[in-house]
């Protein structure tokens, strides 16, 4: 049946609705926020910190992906009923030296500098963006990206203070990811260094900030490492059967998206690596497929499961320049809810398509983390049919099969859903989902209090004077940072 000009109409505007999400903000805000629709509970007292790209240019100069946007930290403080809301930009020393110059200095992951090759060949330097994710651990608020050292931001201003080698353990250009999980207060981290070879380093934080381990493994062939998982005897990594052609990447001419080659015929590995002992590690090989995000890692029965986000190919449809409006999600796999039982002995790897629907950003409740849960929650797409962007909140119970859906749709799309557990709470589900929504009808945001038990009870939608633009990561702390005497509380 051919598509009726009027679906692709719709689509095309959606598209397009969703595309001036990405509009760049450039100014840097600091007030409450005095529209709200419900009441912001009492009892909810903290501080939401949340990045992703401000901009996709450099003084009107485009880049080329959302990846190499310069990091914009929204801090978003619950007190007393009351929410103040503030953004502003990691001063990296890339985004300093292109804001100076006017224009792009630095290749990213989809970046090219002007000028053609010739400007761009032998240049491996890439900016680290501080754009990934936020999150407040040992007295610090560092903003993260996955290539390179965290920056240390000043959590009641956001004035940023450096890059951070965490008292030196981190060497110069020594990676430290922006998907840290904690489990049982230990902050874990990963890096990864170098294209062919790569070596990954994991690394264990106390509760200050101090190591408690520090171990390396080399790789085999080329992993594109993004997030991690984590359980009582493990560390898990999920490493896609991805090539790198690096001489036109070298020599210039391709950025290093464009040479990145995923290879349907080569398994996906499981890397399993021990959290004790020698930290042994073992891979189990499955069916090629892609994912970025994982949700949660749990043991049972001598087994190990975990779930993701997952597709069968790795979309490879690229555009001469990114234009966003005119991107077709027909073009790119959905990512589905995975779930994977491995067995060490023998080594083998099972997985059953828990959601079909288009999903991304899976989270659960931090105190299950690497423990066996009950729920997930993830954005995730309008339609159960097809892939389109993120306008709706999900709740998986995985013990009835029941799926709650909230959805923003047609002209809202929902960013990460982060859960804040409710104070002196004991139930999985309960507390709170906050996530930044993108409302094209108004070009504004607002952020969303959603009940985790049910999510069609809205607690409270704090409007905000402008937008944001749709970002990646971010993370909850029960601390507040505003100093009350500069910053006072409307009457
Ligand atoms: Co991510």
């Amino acid at each position: 049946m051919a598509t009726s000009t009027a679906a692709l109409n719709e689509k095309s505007s959606l598209v397009k609705d969703w595309a001036k999400g990405y509009e760049s903000q450039l100014t840097e805000y600091n007030y409450w926020i005095d529209e709200i629709e419900g009441t912001i509970p009492p009892e909810l007292q903290g501080t939401l910190f949340r990045n992703g790209p401000g901009s996709l240019e450099v003084n009107s100069q485009k880049i080329g992906h959302p990846f190499d946007g310069d990091g914009m930290i929204c801090a978003i403080t619950f007190q007393e009923g009351q929410a103040h809301f503030q953004n502003r930009y990691v001063r990296t020393e890339g985004y300093l030296k292109e804001q100076a110059a006017g224009k792009i200095l630095y290749r990213g992951f989809g970046t090219q500098k002007a000028g053609g090759w010739l400007a761009n060949i032998f240049d491996t330097n890439f900016k680290n963006a501080a754009n990934t994710s936020v999150i407040y651990w040992g007295d610090k608020l560092w903003a993260m990206w996955e290539g390179g050292q965290p920056h240390q931001l000043n959590p009641e201003t956001l004035e940023t203070i450096g890059t951070d080698n965490l008292n030196g353990l981190l060497e110069t250009k020594q990676p430290f990811s922006a998907h840290p999980r904690i489990i049982d207060n230990r902050f874990i981290n990963f890096g990864v260094k170098g294209i062919t070879p790569q070596s990954l380093t994991i690394f264990e934080l106390d509760e200050f900030g101090n190591k408690l381990e520090q171990h390396s493994h080399p790789l085999s062939g080329f992993a594109f490492l993004h997030d991690m998982l984590v359980t009582e005897n493990y560390y898990i990594f999920v490493q896609h059967p991805f090539q790198v052609k690096g001489l036109p990447f070298l020599l210039g001419f391709k950025t290093i998206e464009q040479c990145f080659d995923f290879n349907p015929e080569q398994p996906t590995k499981i890397i399993l690596i021990s959290r004790h002992g020698n930290h042994d590690l073992e891979i189990l090989e499955t069916d090629s497929f892609f994912g970025f995000h994982h949700g949660n890692a749990w043991e049972k029965d001598g087994k190990i499961y975990f779930e993701s986000i997952c597709s069968d190919s790795f979309p490879q449809k690229q555009q001469e320049e990114l234009d966003l409006a005119a991107i077709s999600f027909d073009d790119f796999p959905n990512g589905e809810l995975w779930e994977f039982e491995l067995n060490l002995s023998p080594k083998t790897v099972v997985h059953r398509k828990v959601i079909e629907r288009g999903c991304e950003f899976p989270s659960v409740n931090p105190a299950w983390v690497g423990k066996e849960h009950r729920y997930v929650y993830m954005s995730a797409c309008n339609s159960s049919a097809e892939n389109g962007p993120l306008q709706a909140i999900l709740k998986l119970d995985k013990e009835t099969g029941n799926q709650q859906i909230w959805s923003v749709a047609p002209k809202g799309f929902a960013g990460e859903p982060i859960f804040v557990p409710r104070p002196h709470g004991t139930q999985e589900d309960d507390g709170w989902l906050i996530s930044l929504v993108y409302d094209a009808a108004t070009h504004h945001s607002y952020v969303t209090i959603l009940d985790a038990q049910d999510l069609n009870q809205v607690t409270a939608k704090l409007h905000l004077k402008h937008h944001v633009p749709h970002g990646f990561h971010g993370n909850w702390t029960s601390k507040i940072f505003l100093k009350s005497s500069e910053n006072a509380q409307p009457s």
